[in-house]
């Protein structure tokens, strides 16, 4: 076990310099450009200490932004691959982009994957990409929160494609059933295994109470609840999460209220998530409709109970670096702006 623990944190930077010389060596060869453990080894060899140093100091001064990068990186790779193209503005003219798309609505972040590319600017111009970014500072979140090291594959180029109206096609509602968030999931190569996995990124973070007002308040249409969610948590999120009032709370659900998706512990990665939709349904009917599948049911009762993090955190690795392979640019497609969130032209 302590083994296990040591694999899964950071090795010392000489190690890493040397494993990724390896792999970069090795692939030096390799008739296609493709993602790799120390892609910036030659390019930028400090861009990941860069990331983790700004990452701590943002972490102190807000702990809530470890969360939305996590998140940031699922919807920045679920809509058009990890591209970067979650952090473009909408231009004054033109379409709007995926920023301004309801589901990204809530999205926060932004401004801290700016500060780090800001600081890796100064250092290596035009060399890490924004979407790399993302990733890192999704695999550093997970890390500063208690939660496990993971290798983060890097060589991602930032693609400037990004349509509103993908976002919704592309992610999954909240109150997908299994079906639906199989269907999701498939279409990005991500199997039943995958899904119970990564949905363990609900140990860390909150959602506003737009998400959950269907399932407390209308189920089905006849202003009924959803009877897989446990009574004594329902009581307590309709105390937090009161019915909305038409007219006054049409923003979609972004008011203040926040609800804690791993109650808690939702500022600490661990298991705690998989024990909570176990005995209530989870915050979300996508958390609950883990326990409809037999797959998914069955990771969730075996991580609820497992005495040791080690097999989950290693799980977990592999279902994001896997994640973080969706639809990537490399070689020479894409480009690498100097600021994430502005179109170059
Ligand atoms: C069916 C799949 C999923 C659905 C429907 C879903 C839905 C949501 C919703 C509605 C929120 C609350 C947003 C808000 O109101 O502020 C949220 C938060 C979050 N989601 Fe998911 N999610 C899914 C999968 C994932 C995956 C795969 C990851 C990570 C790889 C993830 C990471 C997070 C995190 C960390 C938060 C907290 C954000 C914060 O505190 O700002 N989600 N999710």
């Amino acid at each position: 076990m302590w083994r296990e623990r040591q694999r899964l944190r950071p090795p010392p930077p000489l190690l890493v310099a040397a494993a990724a010389l390896v792999v970069v060596s090795a692939l030096a060869s390799a008739p296609e450009a493709a993602l790799q453990v120390g892609f910036y080894h030659e390019t930028c060899p400090i861009a990941e200490d860069v990331v983790l140093a700004e990452m701590r100091l943002i972490l102190m001064e807000d702990a809530t932004v470890a969360p939305a990068l996590l998140r940031m990186h699922y919807h920045d790779c679920f809509v058009q691959g990890c591209d970067g193209s979650i952090m473009l503005r909408s231009r004054k003219k033109g379409n709007k982009t995926e920023r301004d798309a309801l589901p990204n609505r809530s999205m926060r972040g932004y401004d801290a994957i700016e500060r780090i590319k800001a600081r890796l600017e100064a250092v290596c111009p035009l060399t890490v990409s924004c979407a790399d970014i993302i990733a890192m500072a999704a695999r550093d979140a997970v890390y500063l929160s208690h939660g496990p090291w993971y290798d983060v594959e890097t060589g991602r180029r930032d693609g400037n494609l990004t349509v509103a109206e993908y976002v919704e096609n592309d992610l999954p509602p909240p109150d997908s059933n299994i079906v639906d968030v199989k269907t999701f999931f498939s279409v990005k190569s991500l199997n039943s295994k995958d899904i119970a996995v990564l949905f363990g990124c609900h140990s860390i973070g909150t959602s506003h109470c737009g998400p959950i007002q269907k399932r407390l308040y209308n189920f089905t249409g006849s202003m009924d609840q959803d009877p897989s969610l446990n009574p004594d948590y329902a009581a307590e999120l309709k105390k937090l999460c009161p019915p909305p009032r038409p007219g006054v709370d049409d923003d979609g659900g972004e008011g203040k209220t926040k609800v804690p998706l791993d109650p808690g512990s939702n500022y600490t990665f661990d298991l705690s998530y998989y024990r909570h939709v176990l005995a209530t349904g989870g915050l979300f009917q996508s958390d609950g409709s883990l326990l409809h599948d037999p797959v998914t049911r069955g990771y969730v009762e075996k991580v609820a109970k497992a005495k040791s993090p080690d097999e989950y955190y290693a799980d977990f690795a592999a279902a994001m670096v896997k994640m973080g392979r969706t639809d990537v640019l490399v070689g020479d497609l894409g480009e690498i702006r100097p600021t994430c969130g502005i179109f170059v032209d």
